[in-house]
C-alpha cells in the first residue's frame, strides 16, 4: 500500500477584538461615521496565510488557537512613505529640509554603498517595521542598487508587501550620491526584472524630488513606469517653501511643482507623492484626475517645520491620501504616533480628525490608494493574515483614561492620541508570527 501525501495547511485561530473597516468613514463625526467594523471578541480564521472568515464560536477542532482575548487585533499598519536608511539620522537637530539633507541625510546614505552595511540596514529597517505593527510599507532605499537589493530581500524572506525602488539622482547631490540617466537605467531594470512581481515585492521608480533628477532623468523614469506594468513611482512634492522656490527656479515651464512630475508622464494612478504640503486646487485636480496619492507625513512636516498638510480639502477635491511616516524627516516609526500628530496638523487647519479616519488612513485607505486592497489593509475573507495584535494600554495612565471612555471612539481615540509600538503584542505576516514581545 502506499501512502497518500500528507498536505498540511497551516489553520490558525486569533481570539481578540476585531477592528477593521469596509469604507472610508471619510470627515464625519465619530457616531455618524460609516464603514467601522468592530467585533468584540471573535476568533479570526487564517489558513494557508490568509484571512479565513471570523466568528464569535469557538473554532472547531483542528485550529491552531492562539488567544490574544482582551487585546485589539487590526490589519497591520501600511506606511505609504518611509526611508530605510535614514533610522541612522533619525531625530536630528536643528534643520529644515534643504539644509537637513545636506547635513544629515546625504553623507548617512552614502554609507549604505557599502554592502554589508546595506544589508544591515535593510534588517534593522525591517525588523523595525515589523515591531512598530507596520506590514507593508513603500520604501526609499539610497541610491546604489545594493541597497535596493537587501531591502527586497530582506523582505521577501520576511514573506512582507514591500514597494521601492533604487533612488534616482543624478544632479544638485553630492558626488558621492549621484547616479547618471544611463547607469541607472541599466539598474532599474536589472531590478525590476529581478524583483518586481516576485511574491509580494512590487518595484517603484524612485525619483527622489525634482531638484535632483534631471528632466532626461524623468524622462527615463515615465518610460520605465511606461513599459513595466504594475510599477508605481514614489517621490515627495511641495514639502517645504524653499524647496519650492527652487523647484519653480529649475522648471520655469511648469505651472507648479506638481506639474513637474505631469510634464515629465509620471503621474498615474501609482503614483506616490510625499507631503503636498504647498498644492493648490489645480495640483489638487491634478491629483484627482491622474489617480496621484498623497502619502501624508504629519510627523515629518512637524520635525522639519514644512508646514500643514490640509487632508479636507486634498480628499475633498478628490485626491488620495494615505499616511506615512516619513522616517527619518519623521520622528517615529510608529504609524500609532502618526497618527496623533496627523490629528494635530488637522486640528491646526479647524478640522476634527476622527480615530475611525485616522486608522482608515493607515489601513485599508492606504491599501486602496496603492490599489492593494484586494491584499491588505482588512481582515476580509481573501486578504493575507498581515495582522498587528495591540493591548489597549502601555502605562497605568493610558489604561486609567481608556477605562474612563464611554463608547468605542472615545475608547480608540485615547489609544491613538497616548499609545505607541510599547502597545504591540504581536505583529503576523501571511499568518507566521514574526515580531512577539519578548
Ligand atoms: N525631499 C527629498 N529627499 C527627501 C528626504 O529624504 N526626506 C524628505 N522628508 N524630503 C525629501
Ligand atoms: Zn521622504
Amino acid at each position: 500500500m502506499t501512502a497518500s501525501p500528507m498536505t498540511s495547511i497551516p489553520r490558525i485561530a486569533l481570539r481578540g477584538d476585531l477592528l477593521d473597516f469596509t469604507d472610508d468613514p471619510g470627515f464625519a463625526a465619530p457616531a455618524g461615521a460609516a464603514g467601522v467594523r468592530f467585533r468584540p471578541d471573535h476568533w479570526l480564521l487564517v489558513e494557508d496565510g490568509r484571512i479565513v472568515g471570523a466568528q464569535a464560536d469557538d473554532p472547531a477542532p483542528g485550529w491552531e488557537r492562539v488567544d490574544h482575548r482582551g487585546s485589539l487585533v487590526m490589519p497591520g499598519f501600511v506606511d505609504t512613505h518611509v526611508h530605510s536608511p535614514q533610522l541612522d539620522v533619525i531625530a536630528s537637530y536643528g534643520t529644515e529640509l534643504l539644509e537637513w539633507l545636506n547635513t544629515y541625510t546625504f553623507p548617512a546614505e552614502a554609507r549604505h554603498g557599502d554592502p554589508a552595511v546595506a544589508v544591515a540596514g535593510a534588517e534593522r529597517f525591517l525588523d523595525a517595521l515589523l515591531a512598530h505593527g507596520t506590514t507593508a510599507a513603500v520604501v526609499f532605499p539610497t541610491v546604489h542598487k545594493v541597497s535596493a537589493d537587501a531591502l527586497f530581500a530582506g523582505a521577501q524572506r520576511r514573506g512582507m508587501r514591500l514597494v521601492a525602488g533604487k533612488v534616482l539622482m543624478d544632479r544638485h547631490a553630492p558626488d558621492y550620491l549621484r547616479d547618471d540617466v544611463k547607469d541607472a537605467e541599466r539598474d532599474c531594470v536589472d531590478l525590476i526584472g529581478r524583483w518586481h512581481g516576485r511574491d509580494r515585492l512590487a518595484y517603484a521608480l524612485t525619483v527622489r524630488f525634482a531638484p535632483t533628477s534631471t528632466s532626461a532623468q524623468m524622462q527615463m523614469a515615465a518610460a520605465l513606469l511606461q513599459a513595466h506594468p504594475g510599477t508605481y513611482m514614489q517621490t515627495h512634492v511641495a514639502e517645504n517653501r524653499d524647496e519650492v522656490r527652487w523647484v519653480a527656479e529649475l522648471f520655469p515651464e511648469a505651472r507648479s511643482y506638481l506639474d513637474v512630475y505631469h510634464r515629465h508622464g509620471l503621474l498615474n494612478e501609482r503614483s506616490v507623492l510625499a507631503h503636498g504640503v504647498w498644492l493648490d486646487d489645480t495640483d489638487r485636480a491634478l491629483l484627482r484626475e491622474t489617480g496621484a496619492q498623497i502619502a501624508h507625513s504629519p510627523s515629518s512636516n512637524l520635525f522639519l517645520g514644512s508646514g500643514l498638510f490640509d487632508w479636507f480639502a486634498a480628499e475633498g477635491q478628490g485626491a488620495h491620501v494615505s499616511v506615512a511616516s516619513d522616517v527619518g524627516g519623521g520622528s517615529s516609526l510608529s504609524m500609532i504616533r502618526t497618527l496623533a500628530d496627523a490629528y494635530k496638523v488637522a486640528a491646526m487647519r479647524g478640522v476634527k480628525l476622527t480615530a475611525w479616519k485616522a486608522l482608515y488612513g493607515a489601513t485599508r485607505g492606504a491599501a486602496r490608494a496603492l490599489h492593494l486592497d484586494h491584499e491588505i489593509g482588512s481582515l476580509e475573507p481573501g486578504r493575507h493574515a498581515d495582522i498587528a495584535v495591540w493591548d489597549w494600554a502601555s502605562t497605568p495612565l493610558m489604561q486609567h483614561r481608556v477605562d474612563l471612555a464611554q463608547d468605542l471612539h472615545e475608547k480608540l481615540f485615547a489609544w491613538m492620541t497616548l499609545g505607541d509600538e510599547r502597545l504591540l503584542e504581536s505583529a503576523y505576516v501571511a499568518g507566521v508570527r514574526r515580531y512577539r514581545r519578548e
